[in-house]
């Protein structure tokens, strides 16, 4: 029988994760974790912009790992995977450099538009910082994530098709120079691309304050979609523009009855829709999505424990095949000095 299929993908622990997360990952790490033998990364040797807030990166990857057990990932079929935990990855991000000329990151758009974030934040209570030298390699550390487990797919949002792009060239690269030890590993986009803040900005973001988490009650979910942005303001019965109202994108992502929803916009075009009738949908469809999470984040923070072991059996197993695939890196690159004269 053919060995299964690989997927290796993760997330930066900066804190809780929202619905922005759900939409354009988690729901589709959900039915991918049956099929395929996935690594879900928590990575935490890539979060050197968070450098002064090192107890904010360490509760975030308990709030990761209970955001996704919350979510319905199941630990004894995917791997949960604390990054630093399997330092293999610093010892293969350092070949793998070896092969990437540094054009290749002056280029990357993704990594510039994180540096440029950084240097001259658009929030203005913030002051720039510098950008620090790992966060200048990061993407070079992302693509030794994935060719560590030898991963053949990597879900991920559009952003990160650059990173991925780098992948494959290097696995390539290697196979050729060296030894053919990595499949080249393929993008999975994600159904949603990107969903708005609930300001209306083009990114939900924690840093905006413009996020509905996983792990916000009933309540908050009601509060926050009250004061959500809805397009410009127009009166009661005029009709609305559809498209200028994010509302809408969020039943696009989440509420199952797609023909309501078609039904609701054309009502909305023609001759206006209140948007407290539209908002009151929105938060019946969102509290009905995050109510079984609710149930089962409650479960696992009653006993921390089994949040611990799912991180722990995640991680050596990808410590293990880590191993294999460094035995082979070894091998390719010539690397057992000692043993030529014994
Ligand atoms: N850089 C990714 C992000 O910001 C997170 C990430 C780290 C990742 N390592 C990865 C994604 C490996 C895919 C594969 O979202």
């Amino acid at each position: 029988m053919p060995e299964r299929m690989r997927i290796l993908t993760g997330v930066r622990p900066t804190g809780p994760l929202h619905l922005g997360h759900y939409a354009g990952a988690l729901s589709t790490w959900l039915e991918l974790q049956c099929e395929y033998d996935c690594y879900f990364l928590i990575a935490d040797y890539q979060v050197s912009d968070h450098a002064d807030d090192l107890p904010r990166v360490r509760s975030a990857v308990w709030d990761v790992a209970l955001d996704w057990l919350a979510a319905g990932l199941d630990p004894d079929s995917a791997s949960f995977v604390i990054e630093s935990g399997v330092p293999e990855h610093a010892e293969l991000t350092t070949w793998l450099a070896w092969l990437l000329p540094v054009g290749m990151l002056e280029r990357n758009p993704t990594l510039r538009a994180e540096m440029e974030a950084i240097e001259n934040p658009d929030d203005a209570t913030t002051r720039g910082k510098s950008v620090p030298v790992a966060f200048y390699i990061y993407p070079v550390m992302q693509v030794a994530n994935i060719l560590l487990p030898r991963a053949h797919l990597v879900p991920v949002g559009e952003d990160q098709l650059p990173h991925v792009e780098l992948a494959r060239e290097t696995a390539r690269r290697f196979n050729h120079d060296f030894k053919p030890i990595f499949p080249e590993p393929e993008a999975l986009v994600g159904r949603v691309p990107r969903l708005l803040g609930t300001d209306g900005n083009v990114k939900m973001s924690k840093s905006r304050g413009n996020t509905i988490d996983l792990k916000d009650g009933a309540d908050v979910v009601a509060k926050k979609v009250r004061v959500m942005y809805a397009g410009p303001p127009r009166g009661a019965n005029e009709p609305g523009e559809v498209e200028a109202n994010p509302v809408f994108g969020y039943l696009d992502a989440f509420d199952n009855d797609a023909a309501e929803v078609s039904d609701l916009k054309e009502r909305y075009a023609r001759h206006g829709v209140s948007n407290v009738e539209l908002k009151d949908r929105l938060t019946r469809v969102l509290n009905e999505l995050l109510e079984p999470m609710r149930q089962r984040r409650a479960q696992y923070e009653g006993n921390m424990a089994r949040v611990r072991d799912a991180l722990e059996h995640g991680t050596g197993r990808a410590r293990a095949i880590a191993r294999e695939t460094m035995g082979r890196v070894h091998e390719a690159l010539d690397l057992d000095y000692l043993r030529k004269y014994r």
